[in-house]
């Protein structure tokens, strides 16, 4: 079993290499992907002006820039995410009332007591010690603060995900299988461990709703292929094997997509939790 610190500076390996770069260079299809899950995130964030907010594992920075939208000028947003690539990309919005940081947000020194908000879109999945990681967060924030964030369901909810895998896995070397207290984009399915993390950290008031939507995947299924690989559990996986077996994998993907393509591209379901809790 890895130990804490292994799989921490895995996931920051991880996103400071083909994580990132794979992000950054999918964001659009990515923010066609999810935009309106996000949009749900940010409407039960509600942010208001004046406040001061914090937007876990920001990645580029959009949800960040609509958090500083709503907190106005005389609010304040921090953008922390772990990934230089992307925090890079994040500042290029040139924003005048948000800053952003390179750091773990499990361990970052946040201004103790100080925002009215934490939000993240799919940004906190991914804490070796997600208890003490929303213990700090749990910190930063005002006795009246409130935390939203969207996080994934299982895998099996998730086909989005999982049938392109699935699909591929014969012909590929053997992608990673992470245990379920593992850090992962899906290691917040299991709805009673989600209440116990957050409980242990300090939370009140638990609200976790069911979002569940069709996952846009591409325009086309030729579309699809040619992003296959550039990020997730595939990339790794195609970084490790020869041209002949990916092409098999391609293949295997498309006859597996096949069913699910219609005329506004390829959709397969996807399911989410919208969670929210105050801090006191
Ligand atoms: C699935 S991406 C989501 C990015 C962004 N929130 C969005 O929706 O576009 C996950 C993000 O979390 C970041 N991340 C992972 N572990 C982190 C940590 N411990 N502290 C801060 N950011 C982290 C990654 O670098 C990545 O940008």
């Amino acid at each position: 079993m890895k130990t804490k610190e292994e799989l921490s500076s895995e996931q920051a390996a991880y996103w400071n290499g083909p994580g990132g770069d794979g992000w950054l260079a999918a964001y659009e299809r990515i923010q066609r992907s999810i935009g309106d899950i996000g949009d749900m995130g940010l409407a039960a964030a509600a942010p208001q002006r004046g406040e001061y907010a914090i937007d876990i594992g920001c990645g580029t920075g959009g949800t960040t820039a609509a958090l500083a939208h709503g907190v106005g000028i005389g609010g304040h947003v921090l953008g922390v995410d772990i990934s230089e690539t992307l925090i890079e990309a994040a500042r290029s919005h040139r924003l005048e009332n948000a800053s952003f940081v390179v750091g773990d947000a499990a361990t970052h020194p946040f201004k103790a007591h100080a925002h009215d908000l934490v939000f993240s879109r799919f940004g906190v999945m991914f804490f070796a010690d997600p208890v003490a990681a929303f213990r700090n967060i749990h910190r930063a924030l005002k006795p009246t603060g409130r935390l939203v964030f969207i996080a994934w369901r299982t895998p099996q909810e998730n086909p989005w995900g999982t049938v392109p895998a699935r699909a591929a896995q014969p012909f590929l070397p053997p992608m990673p299988r992470p245990g379920p207290d593992d850090p992962g984009q899906f290691s917040f399915g299991d709805r009673a461990r989600v209440e116990r993390i957050l409980g242990e950290a300090g939370f009140h008031r638990l609200r976790i709703e069911p979002i569940d939507r069709q996952i846009w995947m591409g325009a086309s299924i030729a579309d699809v292929l040619a992003s296959a690989g550039r990020f997730g559990p595939l990339a790794r996986a195609f970084a490790g094997a020869e041209p002949a077996a990916i092409d098999k994998a391609k293949q295997a993907i498309a006859e597996a997509l096949a069913p699910h393509e219609g005329p506004d591209g390829v959709r397969l379901p996807g399911a989410c939790w919208l969670v929210e809790a105050n801090a006191s």
